[in-house]
């Protein structure tokens, strides 16, 4: 069940029974993860509505938008950066395929704070769960605290895929979630020699629609 929202743009967002009647291959499961601000939200909006709004309202546990990358559908969750939050958004961990990891590349507090994230993906999701760490706002060049290469540093020790992005500025948002489904289905195909009924959301509806909303696609 999906918390209800104080942000009154997800009042748009299409309801799970629109999710369920579509038909696809697989589910992939995705949550954006990381401190309060950085820009998780706008990161789905960018995404899923190419939108953005300069207004700040913060999340209240966890949003959902659905969005086809032929011929899965991902789920991408946003989560609430806020700390009083934490307890419903880890409980969410386990269902989840990958993630997003995202600081604010103007803010050194949420940069730090990436540790704890990772940290908090090991201890509560699924073994198999792939990462990508996210640097966004890279728009804010003159505000930029976090050097790219910090974290690619940090991306690195973690092993974690990196890219800096803006949802502002419609940079690398759509090639972060294509990334995403590529290392999940490269994970798939090499540790479990291609076989996708294992996924904690898998579906076996058949291929009906083969329409999709992005050029990205799963090369599984
Ligand atoms: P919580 O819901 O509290 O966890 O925060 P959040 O991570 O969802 O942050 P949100 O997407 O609401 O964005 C916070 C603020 O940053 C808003 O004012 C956004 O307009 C702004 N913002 C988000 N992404 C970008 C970006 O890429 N560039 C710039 N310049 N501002 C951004
Ligand atoms: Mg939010």
């Amino acid at each position: 069940m999906k918390m209800a929202s104080s942000d009154s743009r997800l009042q748009q967002l299409p309801s799970q029974k629109d999710a369920a009647d579509q038909n696809f291959d697989y589910m992939f499961k995705l949550l954006i993860i990381g401190n309060s601000s950085v820009g998780k939200t706008s990161f789905l909006f960018r995404y899923a509505d190419d939108s953005f709004t300069s207004a700040f309202v913060s999340t209240v546990g966890i949003d959902f938008k659905v969005k086809t990358v032929f011929p899965a559908l991902l789920e991408p969750d946003d989560t609430a950066g806020q700390e009083r939050y934490r307890t419903i958004t880890t409980a969410y961990y386990r269902g989840a395929m990958g993630f997003l990891l995202m600081y604010d590349i103007t803010n050194q507090e949420s940069f730090n704070a990436v540790q704890d994230w990772a940290t908090q993906i090991k201890t509560y999701s699924w073994d198999n769960a792939q990462v990508i760490l996210i640097g966004n706002k890279c728009d804010l060049e003159d505000d930029r605290l976090i050097p790219t290469e910090d974290g690619q540093r940090l991306a690195e020790d973690l092993g974690f895929q990196f890219f800096e992005a803006s949802a502002k500025d419609n940079i690398n948002v759509k090639q972060v979630f294509e990334r995403l489904v590529d290392v999940i289905c490269d994970k798939m195909n090499e540790s479990m020699e291609g076989d996708m009924s294992i996924l904690p959301n898998h579906r076996n509806q058949g291929l009906k629609d083969s329409s999709s909303d992005s050029q990205g696609s799963c090369a599984c």
